[in-house]
């Protein structure tokens, strides 16, 4: 499939998905968020994909949702547009593969917001990251209000959201809202390093752990518990599980692949 504002990277099990309108810092523009979402679709149905890595072009990671796009909004428009970014937002979270956020440069509004919905975020370290939403007297719009307080603690989240200010990376690292930080020149192959250390441990177990952790932010911790159990339970009906448990048995390293 053909796009015209991102790109596609194949590399074995991991693929690579670049925003890529570098003149606007990658602004998230509808047509932008669409193909988004339908490459996240073909990504899904493709069964040898283990890691999507999510990056920018050039030296944005995405400095917002498209605010010329934005000023003439109608409030059914900006609903629209609002209920778009949501729906792609939420099948990245609950993507059946670990997504990781390669932020190589300004994380804005929207851009902040991807990578919020990412399973785990690296940062360049000369980045900025922020929600300034409220600076252009709007309110972060794709999940930002949600997220980042779920990730960052809500005292966190409402000084970044309140003030609109960025921050660097550091300052990110410190308050968990990335998980590392690399030389600008770094991140994608730390990504990379990251994705093939995620590849060589157990597929299934993975996906029902990333189940278990995403669906227990919006259970009950009793609910979280019987799922966590029941997961458990079927990840015992698969030959990964005999697999890894007789691999480290017979110290040997497991093969995912054997049918036996
Ligand atoms: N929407 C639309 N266009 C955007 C944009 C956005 N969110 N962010 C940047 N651009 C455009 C600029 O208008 C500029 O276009 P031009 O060359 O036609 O003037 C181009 O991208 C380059 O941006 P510029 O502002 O010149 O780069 P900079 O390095 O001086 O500043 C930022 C970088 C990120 C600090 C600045 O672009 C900015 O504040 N962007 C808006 C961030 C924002 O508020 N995002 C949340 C939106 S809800």
């Amino acid at each position: 499939m053909e796009f015209k504002n991102i790109i596609l990277e194949y590399e074995e099990e991991i693929v690579i998905l670049k925003i890529n309108r570098p003149q606007v810092l990658n602004a998230l523009n509808t047509e932008t968020i669409l193909e988004l979402e339908k490459a996240i679709d073909l990504i899904k149905e493709n069964e040898k994909i283990r890691v999507l890595i999510i990056t920018g072009e050039g030296k944005a990671f995405v400095a917002g949702a498209d605010i010329s796009e934005m000023v003439n909004f109608s409030p059914f428009e900006a609903e629209r547009f609002s209920c778009n970014g949501h729906r792609l937002l939420s099948k990245i979270e609950n993507l059946d593969k670990v997504v990781i956020a390669a932020i190589n440069g300004y994380a804005l509004g929207g851009g902040c917001e991807i990578a919020l919905a990412c399973d785990i975020r690296l940062m360049a370290e000369d980045a900025k990251i922020g929600q300034p939403e409220v600076k252009l007297g709007i309110i972060p719009g794709f999940g930002g209000n949600i997220r980042l307080p779920k990730i960052c603690g809500s005292g966190i989240a409402k000084e970044l959201i309140f003030t609109g200010e960025m921050i660097d990376a550091n300052e990110a690292l410190r308050i968990g809202l990335v998980n590392k930080i690399y030389p600008r020149e770094k991140l994608l192959e730390e990504a990379k390093n990251l994705a093939k250390k995620i590849i060589t441990r157990g597929p299934l177990a993975i996906k029902l752990a990333k189940q278990a952790i995403n669906q227990s932010l919006n259970m009950s911790i009793e609910q979280a518990k019987e799922w966590e159990i029941k997961l458990f339970a079927l990840n015992f009906s698969s030959k990964e599980a005999k697999e890894g448990l007789k691999a480290f048995l017979e110290k040997r390293e497991p093969n995912w692949k054997k049918e036996e």
